[in-house]
């Protein structure tokens, strides 16, 4: 399955778990973390497991949970406490290197046994540059990361914070700073050479419906797939634009009839443009994608 909303619900609030259940995003991530005060952790962590359990068909939309990062003390605790809902995944914040994903990856394995939940079945979504270190160990993921793992997102909030800055964004562009450009990068790079869904960050201007939009064209375009939000106007049109358009889908099949029509030839012209071997990867990803995505209805 492809996801490619993915909102996240603060754990600790009724009324936004609520909402989010009858929301189009392909999976919520119940947020244990940031969007939960120190106060309310335990509160939140029982809500978060009650939720689980209460919605345990998952078919149209999957529940993730957030935990606190691996060096806090919350964060085994958080675990302990929602496994029993059997979360589809854990998201994990704020990490230095692979050996964070495998070691949750270990805590995963002996909470599944203890629950006599599958072995492995808990998938892992790291958040991959929240930290000064993480923009200088993605190759850690080359050298053997869990297959638990299925996606990376990037975040620019708590790497800004990390990296002493006053702001993430580029003046005179507008954009986002060289460093943020460079973990967005690094993390697409990253997601592919190891096969997990590079996931775009999130775009914390929820009123602005046209930017996220352009944002989620311009994510798609350069590999990744799917966005986090935070909103519950977003998912909507996050999975709009990672869906693959009717003529994309037409022309994607063309370029892979024209291959299979012509079995000897590595180029080959079509509407007067000449077509090689990554223009077919490029079709072929289209169609798998949106096949992808009919089948989950
Ligand atoms: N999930 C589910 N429901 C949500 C939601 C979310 N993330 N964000 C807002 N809603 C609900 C609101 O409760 C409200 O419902 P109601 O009218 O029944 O009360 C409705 O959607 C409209 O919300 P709105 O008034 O437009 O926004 P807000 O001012 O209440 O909330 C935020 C704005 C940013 C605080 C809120 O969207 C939010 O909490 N987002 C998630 C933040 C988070 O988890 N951050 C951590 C990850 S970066
Ligand atoms: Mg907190």
């Amino acid at each position: 399955m492809i996801i490619r909303s993915w909102l996240f619900v603060p754990g600790d609030s009724e009324r936004k778990l609520e909402k989010g259940r009858g929301n189009e995003a392909d999976a919520l991530i119940l947020d244990l973390e940031d969007a939960v005060s120190n106060d309310r952790q335990d509160i939140a962590r029982e809500m978060v497991r009650d939720y689980l359990t209460a919605n345990s068909d998952r078919s149209r939309q999957q529940l993730w949970v957030r935990i606190n990062p691996l060096d806090t003390d919350l964060a085994l605790p958080d675990l302990a406490a929602v496994m029993p809902g059997a979360p589809d995944g854990i998201c994990l914040p704020k990490v230095y290197s692979a050996e964070d994903v495998n070691t949750l990856c270990n805590y995963l394995s002996a909470l599944e046994a203890r629950e006599g939940l599958e072995l492995g079945s808990t998938k892992i979504l790291c958040v991959a540059t929240e930290t000064a270190a993480s923009l200088l160990t993605f190759h850690t993921y080359l050298e053997g990361v869990s297959d638990r793992l299925v996606g990376m997102t990037w975040g620019a909030e708590d790497l800004s914070a990390a990296l002493g800055a006053m702001d993430n964004m580029n003046p005179n562009s507008g954009e986002y700073d060289d460093p943020y450009l460079m973990a967005k990068s690094l993390c697409l790079a990253a997601c592919r050479a190891v096969d997990v869904q590079p996931v775009g960050v999130v775009y914390v201007n929820f009123r602005d419906d046209a930017g996220l939009e352009t944002e989620c064209l311009r994510d798609r375009k350069a590999g990744f797939i799917g966005k986090i939000a935070i909103h519950p106007a977003q998912p909507p049109i996050i999975n709009r634009a990672f869906t693959p358009s009717d003529a994309e889908v037409d022309y994607a099949q063309r370029v892979v009839d024209m291959f299979e029509q012509n079995p000897g030839l590595g180029t080959v012209g079509l509407d007067g443009k000449m077509l090689d071997m990554p223009h077919l990867k490029q079709a072929r990803n289209v169609l798998s994608m949106a096949e992808q995505i009919k089948a989950m209805g």
